[in-house]
C-alpha cells in the first residue's frame, strides 16, 4: 500500500515556553526534523502541518501545509491533502521513533485498519479525592498509555474525522475516533523513548536521549 506520514506540528508549545514546539532543538536538531528523518525511510511521502505563517526548518524534506486551531483540525487538513492508502500520524513532539515501532504500526494499520503505539502502564494508579488526597486504587493490569505513531487506512480515519467534525466531538487522539465508531484498533508495544516532549523537564530528558540516539 502507498503510505504517507502525517505530522501535526502546528502547536504553540505553551507548556514548554520556547515558541512553537516542533521547532525547538534538542542535540542541535529540531523535534520536527528528527521526526521526519525517522519516518522518511518507511513512507512514500511526508506531510507536515505548520503554524500559520511558518515555513519548514532548513533541510526538512516534506510537503508543508497550514495547520488548524486544534490538533484535530490539523490532522483533518493533513488527511485531505493526501490520497495514500495508509497514513501514519505522528506528533512532532515525539522525536525518537524506533524503526520496529514504525514497521509494526504500519503493517497492523493495513491489516487491522487502525493501530497505535502504546505502553503498558508501569506505575501504580490512583484516583484522587478532594483534590490532592489518595482516593481509590485503579488496577493497572490491561491499562496502556497511548503514544504515536498511529496508523490507519486513510479512508477510515477520514470518515471518522468528518463524523467527529459534524457532531462537534473533540478529541486529542486519532485512534480514539476510530474506536468510538466501534472499529478495531490494534495496540502495538511502543517504546519509552517515544515520550512526548511537553514540559521543560522533558526537554532535559530529550537532550540525554539525543546524545545516545545520535551516536
Ligand atoms: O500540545 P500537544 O503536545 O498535545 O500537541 C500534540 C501535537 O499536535 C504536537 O506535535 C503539536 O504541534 C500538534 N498540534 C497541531 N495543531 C494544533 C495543536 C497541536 O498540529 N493546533
Amino acid at each position: 500500500p502507498r503510505t504517507a506520514a502525517l505530522i501535526p506540528a502546528a502547536g504553540s508549545g505553551t507548556r514548554l515556553g520556547r515558541g512553537p514546539k516542533a521547532f525547538v532543538e534538542v542535540g542541535g536538531l529540531s523535534l520536527l526534523a528528527r521526526s521526519v528523518a525517522c519516518l522518511s525511510p518507511y513512507v512514500d511521502e511526508v506531510l507536515v502541518a505548520l503554524p500559520a505563517g511558518m515555513a519548514l526548518p532548513d533541510g526538512v524534506q516534506a510537503q508543508p501545509i497550514s495547520g488548524g486551531d486544534t490538533r484535530q483540525a490539523s490532522v483533518l487538513a493533513l488527511l485531505r491533502a493526501t490520497n495514500a492508502d495508509v497514513v501514519l500520524i505522528h506528533d512532532a513532539a515525539r522525536p525518537f521513533l524506533p524503526a520496529r515501532v514504525i514497521r509494526e504500526v504500519a503493517a497492523a494499520a493495513w491489516e487491522v485498519g487502525a493501530a497505535t503505539a502504546a505502553l503498558p502502564v508501569a506505575d501504580t494508579l490512583v484516583q484522587a479525592k478532594e483534590g490532592n488526597d489518595w482516593g481509590t486504587l485503579t488496577p493497572r493490569e490491561s491499562l496502556w498509555a497511548v503514544q504515536t505513531p498511529q496508523g490507519f487506512r486513510r479512508a477510515a480515519l477520514l470518515a471518522a474525522h468528518e463524523a467527529a467534525q459534524r457532531e462537534g466531538h473533540a478529541a486529542t487522539d486519532d485512534a480514539g475516533l476510530i474506536a468510538r465508531l466501534g472499529q478495531r484498533v490494534a495496540l502495538i508495544p511502543g517504546d519509552a523513548r517515544l515520550f512526548k516532549v511537553t514540559t521543560p523537564g522533558d526537554l532535559a530528558l530529550a537532550e540525554a536521549v539525543a546524545a545516545v540516539w545520535d551516536k
